[in-house]
């Protein structure tokens, strides 16, 4: 069956509405992790219970996207990263790619506003080569609507890999060595660090990966060098602002040591 004839245009979900604050949990607010990475997994397995078509689970993730950026919020996060493509996913399917690219492309387009309201300063991380331009271009106007919000960062890791972006950060400090501007010999963490996509945004303290798979397939190497993890089961289409908390409310008890001693 191809991919081409499911309209997701036409596909205009609305979001789940902020649930009841009663329902809230009580994090301390010191406590929550300030940056959270989740890896969205398990679309196609989720499709294919069902007898749908792959594409037709990366529908369904739309509204769980927007549920878990709503619990983001109100959990208090400060920065969200959510793996959306990455470098690797061009090995797909010709239709399946376009597809995403299409997808993510409208999903910005469509939700902007909400975003916005939300107070979402909307983000982007990944390369630009082969990327389609229309997905940068919603991007860009994304980003420069929300640039002043202040509510939570909300960073698309589209065409992101943690390996592209450490060799894009080794090439930019490269043409400065090869400019005279630093010593070669001299790198630092901290350069690496200053020429990573989004060099303001601080590490990632909680990586959540959902469908059960254990591994983080490239996603944010360096950001999430001392991250908790969480492996969660649910399929993300099954997923939620519940997901999301439960995955905080665990880390909160996590004994976080970074190689020293309690
Ligand atoms: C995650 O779901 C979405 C993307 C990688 C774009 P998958 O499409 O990887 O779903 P599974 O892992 O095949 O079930
Ligand atoms: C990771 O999921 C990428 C995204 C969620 C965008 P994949 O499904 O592509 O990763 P692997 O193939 O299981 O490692
Ligand atoms: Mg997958």
């Amino acid at each position: 069956m191809s991919f081409e004839h499911v309209d997701y245009t036409s596909l205009d979900i609305p979001p789940a509405p902020f649930s009841d604050p009663s329902r809230i949990p009580d994090f301390p607010r010191d406590a929550v992790p300030r940056h959270v990475g989740v890896i969205m997994d398990g679309n196609g397995r989720w499709a294919k219970q069902r007898g749908l078509v792959r594409t037709q689970g990366h529908q369904a993730a739309e509204p769980v996207v927007f549920d878990t950026i709503a619990g983001a919020i109100e959990a208090g996060v400060r920065y969200l990263s959510l793996y959306t493509f990455s470098t690797e996913n061009w090995k797909r399917s010709p239709s399946e790619v376009r597809f995403l690219m299409g997808f993510s492309r409208d999903i910005i387009h469509r939700r902007v506003a909400q975003m916005d309201d939300w107070g979402v300063r909307v983000r982007w991380a990944g390369r630009r080569p082969r990327l389609w331009k229309s997905v940068i271009d919603e991007l860009e106007m994304a980003m420069d609507r929300t640039r002043d919000n202040k509510v939570i960062d909300v960073v698309f890791c589209i065409n992101y890999g943690g390996r592209a972006e450490l060799a894009d950060a080794a090439a930019q400090i490269a043409r400065q060595a090869a400019q005279g501007r630093i010593k070669g010999d001299r790198v630092t963490e901290r350069m690496i660090a200053e020429h990573l996509y989004n060099p303001d945004i601080p590490d990632c303290d909680l990586v959540i990966r959902t469908s059960g798979e254990y591994r983080t397939s490239n996603f944010l190497p360096w950001q999430a060098a001392y991250a908790e993890l969480a492996f969660v089961p649910e399929l993300f289409p099954d997923c939620g602002r519940e997901v999301l908390w439960r995955a905080i409310g665990d880390y909160i008890h996590r004994d976080r040591r970074f190689g020293g001693v309690q």
